[in-house]
């Protein structure tokens, strides 16, 4: 993939088994980070309706959306739970000296 990485926030602006939004030149991304202190990236926009992922709940890998409670496995993307059936997009995530970076599309 290429790509710019961006340096999102700090490793302490999310909560562990939490999501936070992000938004870079017009995009919207959600950031996750597993209680085990695991950083992950996704689209910010649930594939069903839109909806930011970013107020949903965490459970585990597993993000649930806030309008319809579908679920997606925001480690790979892969779509969990009825209504939604379509993967989500997911990036790259780093971590450097407490910041976490995310390879977006260039
Ligand atoms: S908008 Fe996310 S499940 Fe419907």
């Amino acid at each position: 993939m290429t790509g710019s990485w961006i340096n999102a926030c700090g490793t302490e602006d999310i909560e562990a088994e939490d999501v936070i939004r992000f938004d870079h030149e017009g995009r919207t991304y959600a950031l996750y980070r597993t209680e085990d202190d695991r950083y992950f990236a996704t689209a910010g926009l649930c594939t069903h309706e839109s909806v930011h992922l970013s107020s949903g709940l965490v459970m585990g890998t597993i993000i649930e959306c806030p309008k319809h409670n579908g679920r997606f496995d925001f480690t790979s993307g892969k779509a969990k739970g009825a209504p939604v059936c379509v993967d989500i997009v997911t990036y790259p995530v780093k971590v450097e000296s407490d910041r976490v970076y995310v390879l977006v599309d260039a």
